[in-house]
């Protein structure tokens, strides 16, 4: 339970048949609980801007951004094997660029590989990276740094063109070396024949119960956020809810002068107040 989980453990958990379990995490105590709970693999993505940051979008996400986080969260992980996102425009101007930009996330980040969104037009990218020694998770189906291209958040690949064209992009990828691929809402059958057919690991989100592996950004799972969750997201909890109800009792003890009570608070002896009274220093 407490080796660090690395590729290794990717291309294992698939051969065995062991569902590898991720989730996302962006700071240090949200990291910490993680990897206490044992889940396999943290990313770090981009969707901080969404539910850290509070943009209405990740194309905002900078470097700067993705190693702030990837920096608090290795510090809080032992065994998790940590994944950075590539942010937008990260890895498309040049080659040089996309290593330094790569490299950033495992030497300054203290992560062990990175994720990428795209089909067969980030292939000569992940070739490049993977021959530097990064190790490189593909990304498909609703890949949200497209998103004015996809034009919503929606299911993609439920037509014949679309789904061919994912097969393609899926494969393309295997061949370039990246050594897990997420899959992002799209239908589950689509998901299960992909995962059948490729020898990398398949980790769903919102692609149904037989990828080889699942993710789920943490604030989702937590129920931390208000508003609609999207159908595939299952809250395992109501801490939005506990939070409020949590700050709100706080709130009314500060103003009822109930916290902090003794239990909180230090003593001295009553001699010595006794007698800084007695200097009357004020
Ligand atoms: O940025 C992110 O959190 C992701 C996951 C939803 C897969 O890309």
């Amino acid at each position: 339970m407490n080796k660090q989980v690395t590729t290794t453990y990717f291309r294992q958990a698939k051969k065995e048949g062991k569902p590898i379990t991720m989730l996302t995490a962006y700071d240090y105590a949200m990291a910490r609980l993680t990897d206490v709970a044992g889940i396999d693999a943290i990313l770090v993505g981009d969707s901080l801007g969404n539910v850290m940051l509070g943009y209405d979008s990740t194309i905002p996400v900078t470097m700067d951004d993705m190693i702030h986080h990837l920096k608090a969260v290795c510090r809080g992980v032992n065994r998790a094997m940590v994944i950075g996102d590539l942010p937008f425009l990260s890895y498309h101007c040049s080659f040089e660029q996309s290593i330094k930009n790569a490299g950033r996330i495992l030497q300054e980040g203290g992560a062990q590989a990175v994720k990428l969104e795209g089909g067969q037009e980030v292939v000569p990218v992940v070739q490049a990276l993977t021959a530097a020694g990064i190790p490189v998770m593909g990304h498909l189906g609703l890949t949200p740094q497209s998103i004015y291209q996809l034009g919503g958040y929606k299911v993609q690949g439920k037509e014949e063109a679309a789904a061919k064209k994912l097969a393609c992009d899926a494969q393309a990828l295997q061949k370039a070396g990246v050594f897990a691929l997420v899959l992002e809402c799209i239908p589950a059958m689509l998901a299960r024949y992909l995962t059948e057919k490729l020898t990398i690991p398949t980790i769903g989100i919102g692609a149904g119960v037989d990828c080889d592996g699942q993710i789920l950004v943490i604030h989702d799972l937590l129920g931390l956020l208000e508003g609609q969750a999207p159908k595939f997201v299952k809250q395992y909890a109501k801490l939005r809810e506990e939070v409020i109800q949590a700050i709100q009792t706080y709130r009314a003890e500060v103003q009822n002068r109930i916290f902090p009570g003794p239990e909180q608070s230090y003593t001295m002896a009553k001699e010595v107040i006794d007698k800084i009274k007695a200097e009357e220093f004020f």
